[in-house]
């Protein structure tokens, strides 16, 4: 099936070969055919790619660039990725401002001009210690006091505001921490959920960046992916908020996680050093959301709960690091 409203015209991926872009290139590959996806990145793939895969190397503050991309390839629809996640974001806020919001804001010049739909990925992180903390609503308060929260209210608004007053086709979701294992995370405040599984199949104790008692929300990968493409998917008319629909799977702790990994490496263990700026980053984040505009207005359903979920990393990770050993047992005889 082919893009809804792009007449067969191109996909354009931005920040590619990062945690999410990672595996949403190669599900729209599956998805819209492996010619019609373009993958874009500062950097190349850690990993490599089939032939046919179409890469572009382009960095989203050159304004020229991304128009040269746009037009050159004909792109009908473009998946924006590409910005600086919450606690670099701390560490660089004057980068990651020209990231964020110049980075979205000439994609969506972009569009404008090329006429092109857009998924903005928002994030728990355009909330903030004024918000309800549980079960945030889909329309409430958002005074963010990260860089990074500033810039994803400002992107969600400027992306409503391309839709009002251009007719752009902007969709977004607000998503919360994304565990997966096929690419790191790159330095957001919930990446310790990811890296204390890498602990457990290494059998090392974890050493959490946040309190025992941080309660945060959390989506699988399979689950993130499926969001975007049904977003992108769902009738136009349906859709009562653009940018950005709150969704989520799961409200956890660490010790929750980690007694979920135990069951399978029962002698797992966690510590406790706590980073002070990421801690106050997870503080001032809802607890858990209320995602029932997406389930009304689009049907979003998680499929992974934290049991499923924890039973399949480790089972992706300890395979993989299986045939590392494999690899490198192999290697070795040959020398
Ligand atoms: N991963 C999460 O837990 C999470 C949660 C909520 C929202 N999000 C949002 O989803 C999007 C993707 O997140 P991710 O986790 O894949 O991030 P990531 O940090 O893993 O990947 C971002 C990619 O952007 C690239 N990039 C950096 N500067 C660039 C530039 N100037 N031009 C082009 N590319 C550039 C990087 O090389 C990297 O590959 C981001 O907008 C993020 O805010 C992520």
């Amino acid at each position: 099936m082919l893009q809804r409203t792009s007449n067969k015209r191109a996909i354009l991926v931005t920040g590619a070969f990062g945690q999410i872009g990672s595996e949403l290139v190669p599900l729209l590959q599956r998805r819209y055919g492996i010619e019609n996806v373009v993958a874009s990145d500062l950097r190349r793939p850690a990993r490599c790619v089939a032939n046919k895969v179409r890469i572009e190397t382009l960095d989203c503050i050159d304004f020229e660039a991304v128009l040269d991309a746009v037009r050159r390839h004909n792109i009908g629809t473009i998946y924006h990725l590409a910005a600086m996640l919450s606690a670099t974001a701390e560490r660089e806020p004057q980068i990651a401002w020209r990231l964020n919001m110049g980075g979205l804001h000439n994609v969506l010049e972009a569009a404008r001009q090329y006429g092109c739909r857009v998924f903005f990925p928002s994030t728990i992180g355009a909330f903030g210690p004024s918000t309800p903390r549980e079960q945030t609503p889909q329309v409430t308060i958002q005074r963010p006091t990260t860089l990074y929260g500033v810039t994803k209210v400002a992107g969600e608004l400027l992306c409503d505001y391309y839709a009002s007053r251009y007719g752009i086709d902007t969709r977004g979701l607000r998503l919360p921490g994304v565990i997966s294992y096929l690419t790191a995370p790159g330095g957001g405040t919930t990446d310790y959920a990811v890296e204390m599984f890498h602990y457990a199949v290494r059998g090392e104790t974890y050493p959490c960046f946040l309190t025992d008692h941080t309660r945060l929300d959390f989506m699988y990968m399979p689950d993130v992916l499926r969001a975007i493409l049904t977003l992108m998917e769902a009738d136009e008319q349906r859709l009562r908020h653009r940018n950005a629909y709150n969704v989520t799977a799961m409200s956890l702790t660490p010790p929750e996680i980690a007694a979920e990994i135990r069951k399978h490496v029962p002698h797992f263990s966690v510590s406790y050093k706590v980073d002070r700026t990421r801690q106050a980053i997870a503080n001032a984040w809802p607890s858990s959301l209320d995602d029932s505009a997406a389930r009304i207005d689009w049907g979003w359903r998680p499929t992974f709960d934290l049991a499923d979920m924890t039973k399949h990393m480790l089972q992706q990770l300890s395979s993989s690091s299986r045939r590392m050993t494999e690899n490198r047992l192999l290697s070795a005889t040959h020398q």
